[in-house]
């Protein structure tokens, strides 16, 4: 092979802080050219992982199903939603370069998780308090001023540090870079504390990622027309923050933020855990109330899942209309290790609540999950032995349970499906 020559150039091109900028062709006319006007992303690229996880499934209906829609063009669908930006899997988490990418494959609607800076602006960020793990904060001047500071890992103590956006302004919160989740346990210093990527993830994209004002956040998702989830993340400082901060006024602060920005309730989901939040949604604005989504995950202490079916009712009956458990509430095992729907699957949909569910694409590779007790895959883990399964739980959660979207880590994932059984 003669590689060569071209390694060569490159090295050159690449070592030289001071190269010329290529020469611009004959034809070329500056002040002719204007850039396209149209810069949505009207179709969406879903990329190799589709076809990787369809392959890897068993021999089947559904696998056929899948497969021949290999040639598909694929068009954005709200079935498809954008967990902390739709691409977290690979890009940093709510960041502009996650909700570009979750955008580019697909996801109808995309997500940013709020928080609040100590100027009271709201930013992207799916804890207030996860700076340390997200950012590089404690390797920047802003790590004096976290609520814990960078502390290294001695004999009998693991590295730690808690950063909040509370502990700084919006400006000081976009000077950060945003980065892969996770951190050195055995870090003794700063720098070091910033890596723990698991491997199945990567850093690839972890170079500075932007991270998003809520504000910046409208307005990048409404220039590609696409549509919006803001979650309320609950505050880990006492409210009323700064005197008169009260969890009515930060609630209240997300639907004037969509207000000013001059967007339709209907293209607005908003979703709580609390179902203070979403009762408060619902009868202060009910344009944005109607689509609330109450975020449930009452069901994870051992034992409380039966509660949390019965409690169904009590949110019908106080009007919530959409409810969003993890994945695992939704789905069991049938009697040859098939999934099938759960109790509260079939209860949400017998008292006529909608179901949205979380997060696909976010345990790394599924038997290696399955086995270590992940998460989202512990109703199913026995039934669960490889990659390719993750489409035979789509599968259900769309055909059987009814769900209305799927969060996802890596939006082509679930923008495959939805084209292929037209689901938009
Ligand atoms: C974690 O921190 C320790 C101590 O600072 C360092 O030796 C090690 O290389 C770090 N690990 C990574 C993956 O950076
Ligand atoms: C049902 O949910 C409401 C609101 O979250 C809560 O106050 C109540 O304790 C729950 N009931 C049960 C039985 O879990
Ligand atoms: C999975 O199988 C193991 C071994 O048969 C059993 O102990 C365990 O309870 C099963 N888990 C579930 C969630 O069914």
């Amino acid at each position: 092979m003669h590689i060569k020559a071209p390694s060569v150039v490159a090295t050159i091109f690449f070592a030289s802080e001071a190269y010329a900028l290529p020469k611009a062709p004959e034809w070329w006319e500056p002040k002719s050219w204007k850039p396209p006007t149209q810069h949505r992303f009207r179709n969406a690229e879903l990329g190799p992982r589709p076809q990787y996880l369809v392959t890897d499934m068993d021999e089947g209906w559904l696998k056929s199903q899948l497969a021949a829609c290999s040639d598909v063009e694929a068009r954005p669908s709200r079935f498809s939603i954008g967990h902390r930006g739709g691409a977290c899997l690979q890009f940093p988490e709510e960041t502009r370069e996650s909700v570009e990418a979750g955008t580019r494959m697909g996801a109808g609607i995309l997500e940013c998780d709020v928080a609040f800076t100590s100027d009271r602006e709201l930013v992207c960020r799916h804890d207030q308090c996860d700076l340390h793990t997200t950012t590089n904060i404690v390797a920047t001047e802003l790590g004096s001023k976290c609520t814990t500071p960078f502390t290294p890992a001695s004999d009998n103590a693991p590295a730690s540090a808690k950063c909040c956006t509370s502990d700084i302004t919006l400006a000081e919160f976009k000077s950060l870079c945003g980065k892969m989740d996770g951190f050195n346990v055995s870090a003794t210093t700063p720098e070091d504390f910033l890596h723990g990527t698991p491997s199945w993830r990567t850093d690839l994209y972890a170079t500075c990622g932007t991270v998003l004002s809520h504000k910046e956040f409208l307005q990048l998702v409404d220039s590609h027309s696409r549509d919006f989830t803001t979650e309320l993340k609950q505050p880990r400082v006492p409210m009323p923050f700064d005197g008169d901060y009260t969890q009515e006024k930060y609630a209240q602060q997300v639907i004037e933020e969509y207000r000013a920005a001059r967007i339709d309730p209907s293209r607005v989901w908003l979703q709580s855990f609390s179902f203070a939040d979403v009762a408060y949604w619902l009868h202060a604005d009910p344009a944005f109330g109607r689509q609330a989504v109450l975020l449930d995950q009452s069901g994870d202490f051992p034992g409380s899942f039966p509660a949390a079916v019965a409690n169904l009712s009590f949110y019908k009956d106080a009007g919530v209309q959409i409810v969003a458990p993890p994945l695992s509430y939704l789905v069991a095992l049938g009697k040859d290790g098939e999934y099938v729907p759960s109790t509260y699957a079939t209860t949400a949909r017998k008292l006529g609540l909608k179901i949205l569910t979380w997060s696909l694409e976010r345990s790394g590779p599924l038997a290696q999950a399955a086995a270590a007790g992940d998460y989202y895959y512990s109703t199913i883990a026995n039934g669960t032995h490889k990659d390719g399964d993750m489409y035979r739980l789509v599968d259900v959660l769309a055909r059987q349970v009814g769900v209305q979207g799927i969060f996802s880590d890596w939006s082509a994932t679930v923008t495959y499906y939805a084209n292929c059984f037209k689901l938009f």
